[in-house]
This record gives C-alpha cells, structure tokens and sequence, in this order.
C-alpha cells in the first residue's frame, strides 16, 4: 500500500528542528522558571519504554509487568511517607491528585453523594492557607462545591498557615451550622516553599473530624533524604497526601503520586464498575485488575532502580544544600534582600535592589517601583538567554524573585554564583526612566 503523505519526512524532520529550536530548553541549569527542571534520564529512558509499549495498565492481562511495579512502588512509597497500609494511585498531574482526596473525603462521610451528588449534602466547606497552590479553589468549582465554599486561612511570615487561625474557622463555620469537610495543609508552598504545621493541623482535623490531606507536590521530595525527612514531620496522620515526582526529584512529567489511608476508599469513591472491563470470571486474581492506574509509576521505578533509595538521598540533600550555600549568598551580597528566611524548602526568594535604589526611603511609592523592577531584571535575563527564573508578588510583598532547585542537572555552588551574577548585572541595566 502506498501511504498519503501530509508532508515528506525530511520536511517533517526541518519542522521538528525549528520547534525545538524556538523551545525554551527547561534541561538547563540556567532554567529556574518552574518547580520542575532538566529530567532524570534514566525517568527518560523509562518514559520512552512506557511510550513504545503503548500500553493501559487498568487490568492486569493488558499489562501484567507494569501492573506489578506499579504496586510494588505504590507500597514502597507509602512506606516512605509512614502510612504502610494505605493505597494509591498514579494521576495526571497534583491538581488531579487533590480531586481525588476530596472526592474521597466527601464519600467518606457521605457515601449518599455517588448516586444523588451535592444536592443530599449539607454545605461542605475545605480550608487552605492564603499561600497554598490555586488548585483547591479549581477543585471547588469542578466538584461542584463552589469557589465560595473555600476558606483561606492567614499565614505568618514564613508562609506556613497559622493553626490557631485555622482552629478558629472551623470553629466558626460549625457554629454556623456548616460542615467542614477537609483541610488542604502544604508542605512545600509554590512560592516560598513553606512547609505548614503538619502535625498540629493533623491533630487539630482529628478533634473535629475533618479529612486531612497534604499538597505535598513540591516539597514531598524531601522525604527521600534521610537528613531533611524530619521536614515533614505530621505527614504520616495525614488522611490523603499528593506527591509529585516530577517537579523537585525529576521524574518525566506527568508523574503524580495519590496516597490514601484508607485501603478500600479509594476504589469504593471512584469505581464506575464497568462490567465490559472487570468481569468477575477471568481466569487469573482480579484483584490485580486495578482500575484507573496508569502506566506513570514505571518510569519512576526505572530511576528509583538505578539510583536506588540513598542516591535519591543524596541528589535531594545535594540540592538542599545549594540552596543553603544560595540563601547565604544573597543574604550577605550587598543590593540582594531575602524574602524569607530560614529555608524549608529548597526555595529562595529575594529582590535585587539596583544602587539607584539603595539608600532611600521604603515607602509605599519605592516599592511599587520594585514591584517594577523585578518583572523587567526577568526581561532582560530572558531576552539575554542568562537565565530564566520566576518571579511572584503574594499578598504582604511586591514582586520578587524565586529560586527553586531541581535534582538535575546536578549544579555547583559556581553555577549558583553565576546565576546571582547574572541578576546582578542585568538588575544594573535597568533604568528608572524605561519602567
Ligand atoms: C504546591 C503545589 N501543589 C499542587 C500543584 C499542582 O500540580 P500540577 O501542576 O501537577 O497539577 C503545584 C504546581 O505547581 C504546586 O506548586
């Protein structure tokens, strides 16, 4: 057979090659602009394998291999984060990890809600700090709670939510006769990396009857090291947490891990029981059928492999170390001023303050003119191919900058130095009269 050809394969080739030309490269060190970075590559070689196997994984016939490491490194994870008997499951990314906690929560205490969906529920109200991720109010519209069922609780300086002020809204929204259903704690805040009290807000949830689940997308990496472990501490109460490999630690996006205390809910809350799927009279177990898995987990096992648990230790102590060695830097460097201090995550913040700045008076005009002056030193790194770092206001500061690193590529102290001289120079370029 002759096949019609859209365009010839060396014309398809040419096009690639522009693409990839025009395509930030995020596998440079100099790539700062998200919470992901430069992949693992043996996660690469993983992904590929996945790829070229084409494959689902939700029975067992289909894909017997990857439905046993899926389950093999689901127990190894839940391990890690002190809930050995749990369950989990692999998602398309941390906003749909948090869809499943709180669909989970919801059916928990009212299982009513498959069948006859919010209108049997009384009001439902969720709790997050001012500084967690945007995906619980993206949650509550999608579930159908609403956005105005969220509430936002204050944090302190250092970005982690303030448990009394949590402790109070519960308090008040069951005095007005709602139903507080969950707690969304961050260990790893987008921004500053803030980790919040885990282990007081899992004890607080616990005398109210309230879920508890932890966005540990960002800062759940630090579970890996044995030195910075202890980070988290509370985790292991909680009733849900969600994980991203793929940002800090470098798995191929997306790889998102679901985890849940509760071994049947997981699969109670969400089967749709499709009998086309999961006959009951396969000749094998069918408790290895698992449903909505995916072929996500191999690509991390084939890193997990390679580097087994104390090179991943190592990469996640490593960064947190540059992180320090950066944090110092900046702190001591004259026209750098740190956001936040000390460091939880291996988030920095700071402004760069060009001398034409210095030494005038921080009143509410000068820092408008910072709130400027960020956004245009990222112009000129950008435009100059320097480096590519996120910037951020939050609500108590004018924009800033945010260093995150990322396992890889492995960087140096001299690199870090690079970075900050870079923003210094440019940080120089600006000039008054262009903002
Ligand atoms: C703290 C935190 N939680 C959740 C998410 C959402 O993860 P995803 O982008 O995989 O949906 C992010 C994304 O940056 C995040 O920073």
């Amino acid at each position: 057979m002759t096949y019609v050809q859209g365009v010839n394969d060396t014309e398809l080739e040419k096009c690639i090659r522009k693409i990839l030309e025009y395509s930030v490269k995020t596998n440079k060190a100099i790539f700062k602009n998200q919470l992901f970075g430069c992949t693992d590559p043996y996660g690469l070689a993983g992904a590929w394998i996945s790829e070229a196997f084409n494959t689902g994984q939700y029975t067992f016939e289909v894909a017997p291999a990857f439905t046993l490491i899926e389950l093999k490194l689901l127990n190894h994870i839940l391990n890690l984060f002190g809930i050995p008997n749990g369950d989990g499951i692999f998602s398309p990314g941390g906003s749909m990890s948090l869809l499943y906690g709180i669909v989970a929560a919801r059916y928990k205490t009212f299982p009513e809600v498959k069948s006859k969906g919010m209108r049997a529920l009384p009001e439902l109200i969720l709790f997050t700090s001012e500084d967690s991720h945007y995906s619980l109010r993206k949650a509550a519209h999608w579930l159908g709670f609403g956005t105005e069922s969220v509430r936002y609780i204050k944090t302190n300086d250092r970005g982690q939510m303030i448990t009394s002020e949590l402790a109070k809204s519960i308090q008040e929204e069951k005095d007005a006769g709602r139903h507080p259903l969950l707690v969304n704690g961050t260990a790893g805040t987008t921004v500053l990396g803030a980790i919040d009290e885990l282990d007081e807000i899992a004890d607080l949830c616990k005398r109210h009857g309230v879920w508890f689940h932890v966005d540990a997308c960002w800062g759940g990496s630090l579970i890996l090291s044995r030195k910075y472990k202890n980070r988290l501490k509370g985790v292991e109460k909680a009733d849900s947490i969600s994980w991203n490999p793929h940002k800090m630690a470098g798995a191929p996006m997306q790889c998102s891990a679901f985890l849940i205390r509760d071994k049947g809910l997981l699969h109670e809350a969400n089967s749709a029981a499709a009998k086309y799927l999961f006959q009951q009279d396969k000749f094998y177990d069918i408790s290895y059928d698992t449903g909505d898995k995916s072929v996500d987990a191999f690509k991390l096992w084939v890193m997990w492999k390679a580097r087994g648990d104390r090179g991943l230790s190592q990469l996640a102590d490593h960064i947190m170390g540059l992180a320090e060695f950066c944090l110092e830097t900046v702190s001591s460097r004259s026209g750098f001023r740190l956001v936040t201090a000390p460091l939880q995550c291996p988030n920095v913040c700071f402004w760069y303050i060009p001398k034409f700045m210095r030494g005038k008076e921080e009143n509410e005009a000068w820092w408008e003119m910072m709130h400027k002056i960020t956004p245009k030193i990222k112009e000129l790194l950008t435009l100059s191919s320097r480096l590519m770092v996120a910037y951020s206001p939050l609500p108590k500061h004018k924009n800033f900058f945010r260093i995150a690193f990322t396992f890889h590529p492995v960087m140096d102290e001299r690199q870090v130095l690079d970075m900050l001289q870079a923003i210094e120079e440019c940080g120089e370029q600006v000039k008054p009269a262009t903002l």
